[in-house]
C-alpha cells in the first residue's frame, strides 16, 4: 500500500466514523443504557425483544443498509420508540459511541461465520472486540452468541474462555425468537458470557 493510499483510505475511516457520530447523536444520550445487537439483520429478534422489554433501550446495527432499511420499517410499524437501528460497522460504532454509554446486553446472532482459515480474520468474534464491548459493558451485563458453525463456535468459547474481562456464564436465552437464519440452520450453538 503507498502511503498516499493508506491516508486516503485512514481519511475515508475518519469521515466514515464523524458520521456515524451524528447518526447517534439524536439517538444515544451520553448516559444511556442499552441492549446493542450487532449484525441486526433484519430487525427481526430485536424488535421481538423490544416489544418484549417496553422499558429497555434498543439499538441495532448492521453493514448492510437494504437490512438496516427493512428493520427501520419493522420499527416504523410496530411504533416502538425506544428501538433504533442504524447502519454502521461494529468498530466503528464502538469507536464513536459516547463513552458513559452502557451495554446491559450485547447480542450477536448468527454472525457470518468465514469458514475458509484465510478467512477467520473477518469474523467479529475477537479477543479485541470482546475487550472494547467490555469497555461499554456494566458489572453483570451478558453476551449472548448464537451460531450454526460449530468451528465458530468452539473458536468464541475459547476467546470467551480466555478473556479477563467476561466469564462463561450459564444462563436463560433472552427471548426465544428464532432469526432469520436461525430458520434456516439445521442446529445451532449458544454461549452466554457475563461481564466481570
Ligand atoms: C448471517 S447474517 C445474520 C443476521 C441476523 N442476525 C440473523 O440471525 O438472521 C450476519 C449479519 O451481520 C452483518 N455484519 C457483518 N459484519 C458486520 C459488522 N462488522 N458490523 C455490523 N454488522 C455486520 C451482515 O451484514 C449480516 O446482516
Amino acid at each position: 500500500l503507498r502511503p498516499s493510499d493508506l491516508r486516503s483510505r485512514l481519511q475515508h475511516i475518519d469521515d466514515r466514523r464523524e458520521a456515524l457520530r451524528s447518526t447517534l447523536g439524536p439517538i444515544l444520550g451520553h448516559a444511556d443504557r442499552i441492549v446493542w445487537e450487532v449484525g441486526c439483520g433484519h430487525g427481526h429478534y430485536l424488535t421481538a425483544y423490544a416489544k418484549a422489554h417496553p422499558g429497555e433501550k434498543c439499538v441495532g446495527i448492521d453493514i448492510a443498509s437494504d437490512r438496516v432499511a427493512r428493520a427501520e420499517r419493522k420499527r416504523q410499524r410496530a411504533r416502538l420508540e425506544q428501538l433504533h437501528f442504524v447502519r454502521a460497522d461494529a468498530e466503528d460504532f464502538l469507536s464513536v459511541a459516547p463513552p458513559g454509554c452502557r451495554f446491559t446486553a450485547v447480542l450477536i446472532l448468527f454472525p457470518d461465520p468465514w469458514p475458509k482459515r484465510r478467512h477467520h480474520k473477518n469474523r467479529l468474534m475477537t479477543a479485541g472486540f470482546l475487550s472494547r464491548s467490555a469497555a461499554f459493558a456494566e458489572a453483570g451485563a451478558r453476551l449472548y452468541f448464537r451460531t450454526d458453525h460449530e468451528p465458530y463456535f468452539r473458536e468464541a468459547e475459547a476467546i470467551v474462555g480466555s478473556h479477563p474481562d467476561w466469564l462463561r456464564a450459564d444462563g436463560a436465552w433472552p427471548l426465544e425468537e428464532p432469526t432469520v437464519f436461525e430458520r434456516r440452520a439445521p442446529r445451532h450453538f449458544s454461549l452466554v458470557a457475563a461481564r466481570r
